[in-house]
């Protein structure tokens, strides 16, 4: 038998427990791994509270990216072998939070040496945001780029691609989080009442990217600053950036070899800022769901 951090009801945290589940053998297209990180995401605790409906059958497996050890394949995949140490997507909402899961191999990539297996585990929806964010609207260098939430997991990452590709990167975040935002290159401005014109006097024509992880009023309010509303791209509220003339995140084919690479050749590093065991799974989410995070929290086995 083997642990899984579960949800049986959707609400709050108190829905939250672990259960014990078979170590499940992988379908067709699947790896099982002995899990050894998994990142935790803002989705987890939304999606326990229904913020993407109720219709998953309870108990629900929490946790949506990992990295760990093959300890068995599937039939028809070819590019895994038993002991690989891979970083992937779990197949068929079977969690991350947890000692043994099973990954989409489509959704899987071998992890490379030079990424430890905590920082491997904030690739998979993390790193892939942060790429397709950067990168869905295409600027140059020397272009203005403006990220909200700037501080947080997928918001750090934003900032760092910005800078190998030259954008000129402004961040948003609370003033507990300017050292690590002036790090990665970028200009500081911290959030709060009146950031608009904060950021106005920064560039005063405006931007010619926004990447918002935020979302709702704040979005609202800097929306403006883009140069054109096109040019507005959100992973943290699709509605109010399409309302707004922009996007949600659209993921992009490739995206997981793509981000794996860069972080492989040390371009962007998630910074991870704690760590839980498995055990404390519940304060991990906690951390998270806090909305302030700093960097990515993961959770190790
Ligand atoms: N669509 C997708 O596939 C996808 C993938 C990944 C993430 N997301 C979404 O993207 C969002 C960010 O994810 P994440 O993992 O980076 O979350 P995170 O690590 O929790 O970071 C969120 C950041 O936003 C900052 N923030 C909160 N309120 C703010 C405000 N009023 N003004 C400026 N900054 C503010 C927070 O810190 P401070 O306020 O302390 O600065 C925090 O650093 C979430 O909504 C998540 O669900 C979507």
């Amino acid at each position: 038998m083997s642990k899984v951090f579960v949800f049986s009801t959707y609400g709050g945290p108190d829905g939250q427990q672990f259960t014990e589940r078979e170590v499940l053998p992988p379908g067709a297209g699947e790896i099982a791994i002995e899990v050894r990180a998994a990142g935790v995401n803002p989705a987890d605790w939304k999606r326990r509270e229904g913020a993407f409906g109720t219709h998953d059958p309870l108990p629900v497996a929490m946790g949506l990216e990992a990295s760990g050890v093959v300890t068995a394949v599937g039939d028809g995949v070819q590019d895994f072998a038993v002991g690989d140490e891979v970083l992937g997507t779990p197949a068929r909402g079977l969690g991350a939070f947890a000692e043994h899961t099973v990954l989409d191999a489509a959704q899987t990539v071998v992890k490379p040496e030079e990424i430890s297996f905590t920082d491997a585990a904030t690739i998979p929806v993390a790193g892939t945001a942060a790429y397709d964010l950067t990168h869905q609207v295409e600027i140059e260098a020397g272009q203005t780029l403006l990220v909200l939430g700037a501080g947080g997991g997928v918001g750090r990452m934003v900032l760092q691609i910005a800078k190998v590709h030259g954008f000129n990167a402004i961040g948003v975040a609370s003033e507990s989080k300017r050292e690590l935002i002036e790090a990665t290159g970028a200009t500081f401005v911290p959030s709060g009442d009146g950031v608009a014109g904060r950021v106005r006097e920064v560039v005063p024509d405006g931007v010619d990217l926004l990447a918002d992880l935020v979302g709702g009023r704040v979005l609202r309010e800097l929306a403006p600053l883009a140069k054109t509303p096109s040019a507005i791209v959100s992973a943290a509220d699709a509605v109010t950036a399409v309302e707004l003339g922009g996007s949600g995140r659209e993921p992009a084919e490739g995206v997981l070899e793509k981000i794996t690479g860069v972080v492989q050749y040390g371009l962007v590093d998630p910074h991870v800022d704690r760590t839980f065991p498995l055990e404390q799974a519940a304060e991990a989410i906690a951390a998270v769901e806090s909305g302030h995070s700093t960097g990515k929290i993961v959770i190790v086995a």
